[in-house]
Formats: structure tokens, sequence, C-alpha cells
């Protein structure tokens, strides 16, 4: 009989478990996830940056390897720019949500430039490193530009 409870008990608190995971995610919780993985793209980028500016001596490995994580990400941020988010605090403008498709392009792109960019990465032609960068970034700052907050 104990076992037979114990069985049932483990049941409910799964399926508590599992509706929980089911439900839709909260807006903050949305907004949070959004910025966590674009400060994870800008975690990444930044070292690259200093290396194309001279700043830091170049390492093609270590560009090589940010490349790769950059490549990761960057299709990983567009689900976080749910319209359930439209209201919740953030730096999205109220631009982004009547110009939605014209963002999700902007995302898509920026996901195939980070792709080319590991690959580019991975030949290890330094000046094709740097173009990629470059056409890399400007997408980061075109967007911004049109739909984030400015500060
Ligand atoms: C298609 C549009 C778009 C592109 C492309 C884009 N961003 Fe953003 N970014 C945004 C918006 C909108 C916000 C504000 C998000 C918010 O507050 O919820 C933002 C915010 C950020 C933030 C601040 C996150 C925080 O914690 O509040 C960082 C860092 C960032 N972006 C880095 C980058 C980098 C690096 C790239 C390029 C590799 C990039 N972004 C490309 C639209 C974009």
């Amino acid at each position: 009989m104990k076992k037979v409870l114990n069985v049932v008990v483990t049941l409910c608190v799964l399926l508590a478990f599992l509706g929980g995971a089911q439900a839709a995610p909260k807006p903050d919780d949305v907004v949070h996830y959004r910025q966590g993985v674009l400060m994870a793209l800008g975690w990444n980028i930044g070292p690259m940056g200093a290396m194309v500016q001279g700043k830091v001596p170049f390492d093609k490995e270590r560009f090589a390897f940010l490349a790769d994580r950059v490549a990761q990400l960057a299709p990983m941020v567009v689900e976080g720019f749910d319209v359930s988010t439209k209201d919740a605090k953030s730096e999205a403008r109220p631009e982004l949500w009547e110009n939605l498709p014209d963002f999700q392009k902007r995302m898509s792109d920026l996901a195939s430039a980070s792709q080319k960019l590991a690959i580019v990465a991975g030949e290890g032609d330094k000046a094709a490193m740097k173009r990629q960068f470059g056409v890399t970034v400007k997408m980061c700052k075109g967007c911004h530009d049109e739909y984030r907050v400015k500060h």
C-alpha cells in the first residue's frame, strides 16, 4: 500500500513539474532570456573587436573559438522577441513590434553572417576574418539604431 502511495505521490510531483514546464513563460522571463543571450553575444564579440582593432594581439585560434560561440548564440535570440513581451519593461522600442518581419529578417541575417564568420575564422585568413567581422557587427549596430532604446 505504501509503495502504491509513493508511486502516486511521485506521479503527482512529476505532473505538476511538467505542467509548469508547459505553461507559457512569463513575459519578464522571456525578456531576461533574450537579454541574457544578447549579453552573451556581446561578451564574445567584444574580444574579437579588440583583436580587429589591434588593441590586443590577433589570436586566430581564440578568434575562431569566439566566432563559433557567436554562430551558436545568434540564432537563439529571436525567440525571445515574442509579442507577449510587447508591454514588458525592456529596451526594445515600440517600432519593433510594428515592423516585426523586418526585425526577424535582420535577426536571420545576423545568424547567417555569424555562421559565415565562424567558417571564415576556421579557414584562418586574417583579412577575411576582419572583413566578415565588420559585416557582422554592422548588423548589430544597424538594428540597435532602429529598434533599441538609445542611451
Ligand atoms: C535584429 C536586431 C538586433 C540585432 C541584429 C542585434 N541586436 Fe542587440 N539588441 C537588440 C534589441 C532590440 C535590444 C534591447 C533588448 C531588450 O532590452 O530586451 C538589444 C540589446 C542588446 C544588448 C543589451 C542586453 C541587455 O542585457 O539588456 C547587447 C549586449 C546587445 N544587444 C548586443 C548585440 C550584439 C553584440 C549584436 C551583434 C552580434 C546584436 N546585439 C545584434 C536588437 C538587436
